[in-house]
């Protein structure tokens, strides 16, 4: 069994990422409405702020800030990643990412991360790639470890969830 998984995890060529288009906004919105994001920062609650979102990527990409991607499941999307460029460091990116909550656990993450982590160290130039996972999240974190990122630290209070502030783990990967 074990033996499986790990193989599924090594090629899932049903799994695919492209750069996000203005016409996701629905599936998105839909998304975000039924999925436990209760330990991420995500300022979107409106169809028109999802659009908003959306309209602001390309210029995003262009000034090299950020760079967001749709995940592909059988050619369905089903979730979401990004790099954001670190602005004083601009060889350091951090990676974010989240999934249909009725498609987790099927390891869409994973593989999503492995081809947006080749993006950043291929396409990008980045030597190093970060992500920030609140302490509480284990799904998240077991992610950050099938994709060979190392603990490097908890990072205090670096995390805000509405009024409250939390803890998270760096997980890190370099080239
Ligand atoms: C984190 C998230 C993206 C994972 O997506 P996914 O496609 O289900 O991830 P994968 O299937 O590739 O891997 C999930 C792993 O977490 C494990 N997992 C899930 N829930 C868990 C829990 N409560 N405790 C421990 N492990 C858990 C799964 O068993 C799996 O590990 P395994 O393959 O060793 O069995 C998804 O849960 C999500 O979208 N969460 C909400 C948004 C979020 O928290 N994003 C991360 C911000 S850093």
């Amino acid at each position: 069994m074990f033996f499986i998984k790990e193989i599924q995890s090594l090629f899932m060529p049903e799994v695919k990422i492209r750069p996000q288009e203005l016409f996701d906004a629905e599936r998105f919105f839909e998304i975000i409405s039924h999925t436990n994001l209760e330990f991420m920062e995500f300022p979107i609650k409106t169809l028109e702020e999802e659009r908003d979102f959306l309209q602001l990527n390309e210029a995003k990409r262009r000034a090299n800030f950020e760079h967001n991607y749709s995940i592909l499941y059988y050619g369905k999307l089903v979730g979401a990643c990004g790099i954001r460029i670190d602005q004083h460091r601009p060889w350091i990116g951090e990676i974010g990412y989240f999934i249909d909550r009725d498609y987790q656990g099927r390891g869409i993450a994973t593989e999503a991360v492995k081809q947006l982590e080749k993006i950043g160290f291929e396409k990008l130039d980045l030597q190093r790639i970060v992500i920030l996972i609140d302490t509480r999240n284990r799904a998240s974190e077991r992610v950050a470890q099938k994709c060979g990122y190392q603990k490097e630290c908890v990072m205090r209070k670096i995390h805000r969830v509405g009024e409250d502030y939390y803890d998270c783990f760096l997980y890190a990967k370099t080239r």
